[in-house]
């Protein structure tokens, strides 16, 4: 029997509550399958941890999750504590520190009545966001000078190396031709304006085309994809993205698949170096926390990207088929949906339809 390690980090708000939908959904499935188990170590690592400790997690932290086979988190952040120490003490310190250069992000509607696009439905909106996820804009390189004075300076700079930026275009070229849809890659720029960084990337990436003339290449503005991706969906396959960029697209992606609370993500380290770790695309969402509302399609649909990691595709389409399920049947859904129920109602009822 396979017994994987998994790390859980909550952290705050709602990720907590949706953590448990995530965690029901894998013991179902250890339960079902006698030759695969999963132990769980949890960490309460996050926003609370840092208003008695003075820090979001442990400063061992990322030695104790070395030893994982991945990690799932919640979310972090809550009022009381900044949003950029929240941000950059844990997430980016995992994502950067485990070297998890990859940021998994699939935009697929699963039913069209959630589709906020008129005209447009399942068949119209499947792509998947390769965004870049350890340097780039969020590199955290900069500085604030004579600060609260008239004469305050702010500087934050972008860092691209060659070497990253190469490891996820060919990350995205590969990855499209697996899904062997329209085998494309669309890369987005702003080359006009950031004239150092994109102008670097698109070189980059025609370089990488040139290595892959099997696979059709696009490449357009960062504004201009924001326009396509509602007037067009169904034209887009793989997207490659900077960290900045992938990240605020992702948002207007998810709302494209009928709103957050659908929003799966994965931080990845291809080389397994590295525990990777997987995380919803949303918030914590304070202004419903605690109340049940949450909706936990985004923490399961994260669960299966880890068990796709993992290589258990297999148990990975069981909860897809569990989740669609449940939203065509659509008698028990979160109130993001339209519906009444809970977040853990929903998790439970995903639980039963894998268990059938
Ligand atoms: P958010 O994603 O928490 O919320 C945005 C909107 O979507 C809110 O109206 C919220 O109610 C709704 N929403 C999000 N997830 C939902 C779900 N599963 N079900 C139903 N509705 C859902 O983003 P926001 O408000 O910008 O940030 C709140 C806090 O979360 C901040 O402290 C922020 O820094 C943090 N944050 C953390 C992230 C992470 O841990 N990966 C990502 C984004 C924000
Ligand atoms: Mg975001």
């Amino acid at each position: 029997m396979k017994n994987y390690k998994i790390a859980v980090i909550p952290g705050d708000g709602i990720g907590i509550e949706v953590m448990n939908e995530g965690i029901k959904v894998l013991n179902t499935l250890g339960e079902l399958n006698k030759d695969i188990g999963f132990t769980f170590d949890w960490y309460d690592w996050g926003c609370e941890y840092y208003l008695t400790t003075g820090k979001m997690m442990d400063e061992d932290g990322l030695e104790k999750l070395k030893k994982y086979d991945a990690i799932l988190l919640g979310a972090v952040g809550f009022p009381g504590v900044p949003d950029h120490i929240s941000l950059r003490d844990l997430l980016l310190k995992i994502r950067q520190g485990f070297n998890q250069y990859i940021n998994l992000r699939p935009i697929k509607l699963l039913t069209d009545t959630d589709c906020p696009l008129k005209n447009k439905g399942v068949e119209d909106i499947d792509m998947v966001f390769v965004r870049e996820n350890t340097e780039g804009e969020y590199a955290g390189v900069g500085g604030i000078q004579r600060e609260g004075t008239e004469d305050e300076v702010a500087i934050q700079t972008s860092v691209f190396t060659r070497k990253n930026t190469e490891k996820v275009m060919e990350y995205a070229f590969k990855l499209a031709k697996e899904r062997n849809k329209f085998n494309k890659v669309t890369s987005v720029t702003k080359s006009n304006a950031l004239n150092y960084s994109m102008v670097f990337w698109d070189r980059l990436f025609k370089e990488k085309a040139e290595e892959h003339k099997e696979i059709k290449t696009e490449s357009f503005h960062v504004d201009a994809t924001s326009m396509y991706m509602i007037q067009r969906p169904e034209t887009f396959d793989v997207v490659v993205a900077s960290n900045l960029f992938g990240d605020i697209l992702t948002d207007l992606g998810a709302t494209l698949q009928g709103g957050l609370g659908f929003a799966a993500g994965a931080n990845i380290n291809p080389e397994r170096e590295y525990p990777s770790m997987f995380e919803p695309v949303h918030g914590s969402a304070p202004e419903i926390a605690g109340k049940g509302l949450a909706n936990p399609i985004a923490m399961i649909w994260t669960v299966k990207m880890m068990l796709d990691f993992l290589e258990h595709e297999d148990l990975g389409e069981k909860i897809m088929d569990g989740i669609v399920e449940v939203l065509k049947d659509r008698k028990k859904l979160t109130p993001d949906l339209g519906g009444s129920g809970t977040t853990s109602q929903v998790g439970e009822l995903i639980c039963e339809v894998i268990k059938k």
